[in-house]
């Protein structure tokens, strides 16, 4: 995608010889240029471009993160593609569950392999696993091919860090425990032009007690409303129709600014910027969204017919043990208002299965729960033991063969129900957002409905990022297939 021209002017302005600035962004920028000055000359000492490779796992989060990484390494004059067989190889990594980081040492093995036959190469590691003293440790013994690893909370130092490891020839680390300081305006490099996140807020404050996030990614901060309605002003004047607002716990944004404001009172702000279509937001905890967000969902004209309400357990008990702070009661309560105020909407949640000390009637009533509520879909976990938090700590963990006896039930229903949920709008005509060439047959655009279910119907790649009205002809189970109309 094309470069922020206004951005191009300021690092086209920057004189590398003065004295390096302190101030934010503009250290950055000023990093930026230093590193494309290197990259100049090694592609005119090669001969050829230089290329990159951004591989995100995990979240949303770290997808839009990567899209950061991504605008820095283009205007560095990489050229970002993604294929790892690259001169500049960066992995953004997730460490909520076990497998997550097993992935990452295998792909990580794999490179040395590509890096024995490409001297040039550099690889760097960030995200939530390197905030993890002992990943750091492994990967700085016996990972020795790595160049770089920085973590959650200085990713804005991104170019910085890059000129250094230039500069030297031995792996650079840097990591920092936590921070308050939210870096505004960096380059980003959008993965679709018409959709896109938007951090609202960074941490998490919650301490589930099975989950890592609140250690790798720290305290939670608000980002300023202003700051949030500019850049999303800017994007939708580039042609941004959607966007998804994005925090690990987005019904308590806003609480810990100088000026404190709801997570609601921020989405009507965001619902009067003309040209924006839709409105997401992810995640959502049960226990703090009001029933001002109830009302604003239920009047509002942009936001999407889609929530994502995370139940963990049914059972009160785990809940408790989970530290999540409400019922399965409160729960069941509200959905009630949710689906009364919004009839249309589509609800998914995540359940994990196996949380220490899980009966069979806890299991029970958790699926009790899914019977009730009718999701439309529901990511299904089985527990992950993280060290560092209370649950990792726990006795009783359940034996694997009940646990995976447990979800293969669990997911049975979910699906089961899944499919008679999704199924409900068939024959109806619905608002499309059209997202993309369909993969397996060139002559069908798929896109999302609002409530973000997927239909593929015939239609031109010129359609796409544009909202078009389309007939839901049959449900294929988790998807449509429809005509324009
Ligand atoms: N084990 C299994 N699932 C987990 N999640 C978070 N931590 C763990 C864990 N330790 C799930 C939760 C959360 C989702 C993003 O990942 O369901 O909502
Ligand atoms: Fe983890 Fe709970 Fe925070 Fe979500 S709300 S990131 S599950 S601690």
């Amino acid at each position: 995608m094309a470069h922020d021209k206004t951005l191009e002017a300021v690092i086209d302005a920057i004189d590398v010889n003065a004295a390096v600035p302190v101030e934010e962004p503009m250290r950055q920028y000023y990093y930026i240029k230093k590193c494309r000055q290197i990259v100049e000359e090694k592609k005119a000492s090669l001969g050829r471009k230089l290329t990159a490779a951004v591989i995100t796992f995990g979240c949303q989060m770290n997808a839009r993160d990567s899209e950061k990484l991504t605008g820095i390494l283009e205007l560095i004059g990489y050229e970002v593609t993604g294929n790892e067989n690259a001169d500049f190889v960066i992995y953004n990594t997730c460490t909520v569950r076990e497998n997550a980081n097993t992935r990452v040492y295998g792909r990580l093995g794999q490179l040395k392999k590509i890096k024995s036959t490409r001297r040039e190469m550099m690889i760097a590691m960030c995200g939530c696993m390197m905030q993890e003293p002992e990943v750091v440790e492994k990967i700085r013994t016996s990972y020795r091919h790595v160049d770089l690893i920085f973590g959650t909370h200085n990713i804005f130092k991104f170019a910085e860090l890059l000129y250094s490891r230039f500069k030297s020839r031995s792996m650079i680390i840097d990591i920092w425990k936590d921070t308050n300081q939210i870096v505004e305006d960096l380059p980003v490099d959008r993965k679709y032009s018409f959709k896109t996140g938007i951090n609202i807020m960074f941490g998490c404050n919650n301490f589930c007690s099975y989950c890592i996030v609140p250690y790798v990614r720290g305290r939670e901060r608000s980002r300023a409303p202003e700051d949030i309605v500019r850049e999303i002003k800017k994007v939708v004047s580039e042609g941004v129709v959607e966007v998804m607002l994005l925090g690990q716990n987005v019904n308590s944004y806003g609480k810990n600014l100088e000026n404190p404001i709801t997570f609601a009172a921020l989405l009507k702000e965001i619902e009067k910027i003309e040209g924006l279509r839709r409105i997401r937001f992810m995640t959502s905890h049960p226990k703090d969204l009001s029933d001002e967000l109830i009302e604003v969902m239920r009047t509002s004209k942009k936001i999407c017919r889609h929530l994502h309400l995370p139940l963990q357990s049914g059972s009160t008990r785990i809940l408790n043990e989970m530290n999540r702070h409400y019922t399965k009661e409160d729960y069941l309560e509200l959905v009630r208002k949710i689906k009364t105020a919004c009839p249309d909407i589509s609800l998914t949640t995540d359940i994990i299965v196996g949380f220490p000390g899980e009966t069979e009637e806890d299991f029970l009533e958790t699926l009790d729960v899914v019977e009730k509520v009718r999701f439309d879909s529901a990511y299904t976990f089985i527990y992950s033991k993280r060290t560092g938090t209370k649950a990792a700590a726990m006795e009783n963990q359940v034996p694997e063969a009940v646990v995976k006896e447990r979800f293969d039930r669990l997911l049975n229903l979910v699906q089961t129900i899944s499919a008679e949920v999704t199924m409900r709008d068939t024959g109806k005509v619905m608002e499309v957002l059209v997202e993309e060439q369909n993969d397996h047959d060139a002559s069908l655009v798929s896109g999302r409905l609002s409530n973000n279910l997927i239909v593929h119907f015939p239609g031109s790649t010129d359609l796409i990022g544009k909202i078009v009205s389309v007939s839901l002809d049959e449900c294929k189970g988790f998807y449509y297939m429809g005509h324009m109309v």
